[in-house]
């Protein structure tokens, strides 16, 4: 997960956006004729689209906008500013949402690049290769997904292949963590050196800020070890935030947004309202990266003091 504060002058935003007077709610960004007229010069127009890009499409029928698969569905993910939760702060901050991505999370990216890759390079060929990962969660998602679109089989979780296995090869694939901030701190730093590029870790297990790993409960960060794909070069900045905390400011995210988000997600919500209330962030936009959906965690501590709620619940007579 990755979060930019980009400064001046590329991404001036006035500071009458942090009024959320009502009238400058309820823009559409589907519509780039509707979309936030803050009267600002700025290069990122929002103008942005979530829309399937069919690269040559076969219907006749003008406008028609369907994919030809479910790996073009990838990616474009819209962006929105955050309106209610972020009292106190002087900078804007809106939320990059790979929470729609079509199987919800930001690893729908690199399980469909993971692939694509080792195709191009000739090494797994659909309805043949067995594909293996000892992976889970959100990147194994994002590989079956990819899998079953293009016919593979694909083994999760530290599976051997079954000496019986009819497969004619198998390929094995490395997680790759850290991915997110390396890549889209890199491509972001290229265009504007200006930027800055925040990481977050778990605050039980600190190890990129030199303390020791530990039990905690933000799935997808903190693995307990420096990623050899983190990219410390840049990271401007890695804040500390505890495991109660992105719960708490997920379910926040959630009453107060409407953007319903996994614990990650919290995590960076959290640590973006932080920087946004540092008094030299005045005006500048904060962007927050949102990785994971949160209906994937119903079952987790996310939800916990629902279930507890509605465990306690009586019938009323
Ligand atoms: C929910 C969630 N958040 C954050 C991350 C971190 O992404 P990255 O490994 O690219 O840093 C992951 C990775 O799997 C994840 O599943």
């Amino acid at each position: 997960m990755a979060m930019a504060s980009l400064s001046n002058p590329i991404t001036y935003l006035p500071r009458t956006r942090l009024g959320f007077s009502s009238s400058s709610r309820g823009h559409s960004f589907l519509n780039p004729k509707k979309s936030r007229a803050i009267g600002r010069k700025t290069s990122l127009s929002f103008t942005t689209v979530c829309k399937a890009v069919s690269v040559e499409p076969q219907s006749e029928i003008e406008g028609l906008n369907i994919a030809e698969d479910v790996s073009q569905l990838i990616g474009k993910t819209p962006m929105v500013y955050l309106n209610n939760i972020v009292e106190g702060c002087v900078a804007n901050v809106a939320a990059k949402l790979e929470i729609m991505e079509p199987c919800c999370s930001v690893k729908d990216r690199i399980g469909y690049s993971m692939i694509a890759d080792a195709e191009q390079r000739g090494v797994i060929t659909p309805g043949k290769s067995i594909l293996v990962e000892p992976t889970s969660g959100n990147t194994g998602i994002g590989l079956a997904f990819i899998a079953a679109s293009k016919g593979y089989k694909l083994i999760l979780n530290n599976a051997r292949i079954n000496e019986h296995g009819k497969a004619s090869a198998v390929q094995s694939i490395w997680s790759r963590t850290c991915g997110t901030i390396s890549g889209v701190g890199h491509f972001l730093k290229s265009k504007n050196p200006n930027i800055k590029v925040i990481g977050i870790e778990p605050a039980e297990s600190n190890i990129i800020s030199g303390g020791k790993p530990g039990p905690h409960k933000i799935q997808g960060i903190g693995a307990g070890f420096v990623p050899r794909n983190l990219d410390l070069e840049v990271v401007d900045e890695v804040i500390e935030i505890s495991s109660d905390e992105a719960v708490e400011t997920a379910k926040q995210v959630a009453l107060q947004e409407g953007l319903l988000v996994g614990i990650s997600s919290g995590a960076a919500a959290a640590a973006a309202i932080k920087v946004a209330k540092r008094p030299e962030n005045a005006g500048k936009l904060i962007v927050v990266v949102f990785p994971s959906f949160g209906e994937r965690y119903l079952s987790s501590v996310l939800f916990q003091s629902i279930r507890d709620e509605c465990e306690k619940m009586q019938p009323e007579p």
